[in-house]
């Protein structure tokens, strides 16, 4: 099983070649991503293992099937830059539906408390030797209402640390949890009442610029957002014009629409083209982190671990339980539900 491995970051290798080499599977690590230019790369590859800025669309997907890959290898839980309903058929997809949900719901209330008590501030002042509070003065979680969008097994456990706070938790998804103690309420009524949102869905049509200029004038005036899920969940420009109208009181963000060219990368030498990410970041009350919220240990370990063995399975057993098609769920096109490959 030899694997063609893109976008490859030193804190990738280790898990996956331990991994790999236990389970008879072969990693080439490539640095570049994987696009129309580098497809090539993967001739006489079983498989290709990519993450979320790879571009595995219609055309790159002709390339990487007439080059005899089978398999697209995701090791990330999000498949929005991959066009599944063109593999179908074609080349089958895996993906690590889950890593550690832990590790990103924690980053989130790393980065809400970041915020709130201004600790990027005063980490800053006191390397400096400024001992000085003025301007530092935060506020209490504890009481606080927060709205969680999506209430998956991220958001789930985010719910749950904030309740560890003191919280008031309302929640709102498109398919609610049956018989869970989460407080649902309307999207409209979760905007309008939370003094803090935060994003756990998927990014799809339906959610694309779920906060928009038209949105964010029904927000709450200060609420602080977070967004861990996906950039395209928010419309850049809208939060920027949000936050200088100070309707957005502070904005903590991991994922960026635009991040695809900048995110994973060191450009600090260099200029930053993206005029709206440049003034986000120039802004005392928000705090960016570059898509850092997956990177614990643990869910290295679990992202290699998972991997390799949809991999295997799909070479060895003919099954994938990972396996993700344009029909997955409906059982008359596609195979899983009966335990087969879904094409
Ligand atoms: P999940 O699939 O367990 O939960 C997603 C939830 O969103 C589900 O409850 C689903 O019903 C809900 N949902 C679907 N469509 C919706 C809609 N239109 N409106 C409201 N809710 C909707 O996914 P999980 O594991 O909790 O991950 C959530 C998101 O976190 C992923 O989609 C991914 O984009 C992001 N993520 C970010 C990472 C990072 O490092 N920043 C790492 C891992 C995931």
């Amino acid at each position: 099983m030899k694997i063609a491995f893109f976008d490859t970051k030193p804190y990738d290798k280790p898990c996956f070649e331990q991994y790999g080499r236990r389970h008879g599977v072969l990693f080439k690590f490539f640095d570049t991503r994987l696009n129309e230019d580098t497809a090539g790369l993967a001739k006489g590859f079983d498989g290709v293992c990519v993450f979320v800025n790879d571009i595995v669309n219609a055309n790159v997907i002709e390339k990487l099937y007439r080059y005899g890959v089978r398999v697209i290898a995701l090791r990330c839980a999000g498949y929005n830059n991959v066009d599944v309903q063109h593999a179908f058929g074609k080349i089958h997809i895996f993906r690590v539906p889950a890593y550690s949900p832990y590790a990103v719901a924690e980053h989130t209330m790393a980065l809400l408390l970041t915020s709130v008590r201004r600790i990027h501030k005063a980490y800053i002042r006191t390397r400096d030797f400024n001992f000085s509070l003025n301007g530092l003065t935060g506020f209490d979680l504890h009481g606080k209402t927060v709205g969680v969008v999506g209430t998956g097994k991220i958001g789930r456990i985010f719910i749950d640390i904030c309740r560890g706070f003191g919280m008031h938790v309302i929640a709102y998804d498109k398919f609610p949890q049956p018989d869970s103690d989460i407080e649902y309420v309307p999207l409209e009524q979760l905007f309008a009442d939370s003094d803090i949102i935060s994003f756990h869905c998927p990014l799809t049509e339906e959610t694309h610029h779920l906060l928009n200029a038209d949105t964010i004038p029904t927000l709450k005036k200060g609420v602080v957002i977070l967004n861990t899920s996906r950039g395209g969940l928010i419309d850049a420009g809208a939060l920027l014009e949000g936050i200088k109208s100070r309707q957005i009181g502070a904005a903590c963000l991991d994922v960026y629409e635009e991040e695809s060219d900048i995110f994973f990368e060191d450009v600090s030498g260099h200029i930053l083209d993206d005029d709206t990410l440049a003034r986000l970041i120039s802004m005392p009350n928000v705090i960016l982190t570059s898509h850092q919220a997956f990177l614990t240990e643990e869910a290295l370990a679990n992202i290699a671990e998972t991997t390799v063995s949809n991999i295997v399975s799909y070479f060895k057993d003919g099954f994938c339980e990972n396996e993700l098609c344009y029909h997955c769920g409906s059982i008359e096109s596609c195979k899983k539900e009966r335990k087969q490959k879904c094409f």
